[in-house]
């Protein structure tokens, strides 16, 4: 018997240079993709299932119940979206999961680009489109109300520019940006961090709005930045944006904290990336500063990321 057919797909995870949440209300982000992230594999099945992390998800596709793993239950949406047969599938991650660096987008879109290569798709949707359309699926099972920067970044790569009417626009940078990456802490569900900044703005709507605005500008500063190869301005808007972020509440001591010793330690800027409450922060360095900041995380016992943000010239 000859195996069943199978396909293979990757995509890569993010960092949020500029505009997390501010994004979700239509604000401009930028984000820069990273060279790792997610690897999927599917193969036709007799019966749909999902291996993941270790964790096998049988998917009885007569079945939907809310206290079936969301993981299972975005995957199901994932294949609903596609039209596709059952298949199974394994996954895996090739960066942490829930720390802000788009983990989740990056398993949707590497789980749709396989099924989409297996299956080759259907003939009026262009295959692209009908990838992001089922990644966004699977994201808004665990993100709710998805902005769609992550699953972009973890489609296109490089350093984005994004807002939710037009989506992502590649942008040319104006010379090599290195970002270094600080593992701090666990990070909290994007679900519920979004909904405390939602919740935040529905007690004080001014307030919050008056602070989406100046993220708003700080994105625009830094997508000029970029093009300029202005980093010692990009790391200032950076910072600045960090400390909307604390006015926001999603930062924590421990992503302060971390911020400072990377400024301390010659970084042109610093921020937590992602939805906060935890996770990671990011650095911009340069080859004299980055041994730096890596080692002035290293000795406070911070987990440094080896992913490469590689910023494309379009
Ligand atoms: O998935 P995370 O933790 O990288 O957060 C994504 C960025 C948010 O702006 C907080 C949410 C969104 O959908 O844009």
């Amino acid at each position: 018997m000859s195996p069943a057919p199978s396909a293979t797909a990757a995509a890569g995870g993010k960092v949020i240079l500029l505009g997390e949440h501010a994004v979700v209300y239509g604000s401009p982000a930028l984000a820069l993709g990273l060279d790792r992230g997610a690897t999927a594999s599917v193969r036709l099945a007799q019966r749909t299932g999902l291996s993941l992390g270790g964790q096998h998800y049988a998917i009885d596709a007569g079945k939907l119940s809310s206290a079936e793993p969301a993981v299972a239950l975005a995957f199901r949406a994932l294949l609903g979206a596609l039209g596709a047969p059952s298949v199974m599938a394994e996954a895996s991650l090739q960066i942490p999961a829930g720390a802000g660096l788009g983990a989740s987008a990056a398993l949707g879109v590497a789980l749709a680009r396989a099924v989409v290569e297996l299956t080759g798709g259907s003939p009026d949707v262009p295959l692209g489109e009908a990838v992001s359309r089922a990644a966004m699926v699977w994201e808004n099972v665990f993100h709710g109300n998805a902005s769609g920067i992550d699953t972009a970044a973890a489609e296109q790569g490089g350093c984005l520019w994004f807002t939710r009417s037009e989506g992502a626009r590649p942008l040319a940078v104006g010379g090599a940006m290195q970002v270094s990456v600080a593992l701090v802490e666990p990070g909290a569900s994007t679900l519920r961090m979004v909904e405390a900044v939602a919740e935040r703005r529905r007690a004080d709507r001014r307030g919050v709005d008056l602070v989406i605005d100046s993220i708003a500008d700080l994105a625009r500063r830094a997508r000029q930045a970029i093009s300029l190869g202005d980093f010692t301005e990009l790391g200032r808007l950076m910072t600045q944006n960090h400390q909307l972020l604390v006015e926001l509440g999603v930062s924590t001591p421990g992503l302060d904290q971390a911020c400072g010793w990377a400024i301390q330690a010659g970084a042109l800027g610093a921020k937590l990336t992602g939805a906060g409450g935890g996770g990671c922060v990011i650095a911009l360095v340069d080859d004299r500063t980055r041994p730096v900041v890596v080692e002035a995380w290293a000795r406070r016992g911070l987990t440094c990321l080896e992913a490469r943000c590689a910023a494309t010239q379009p």
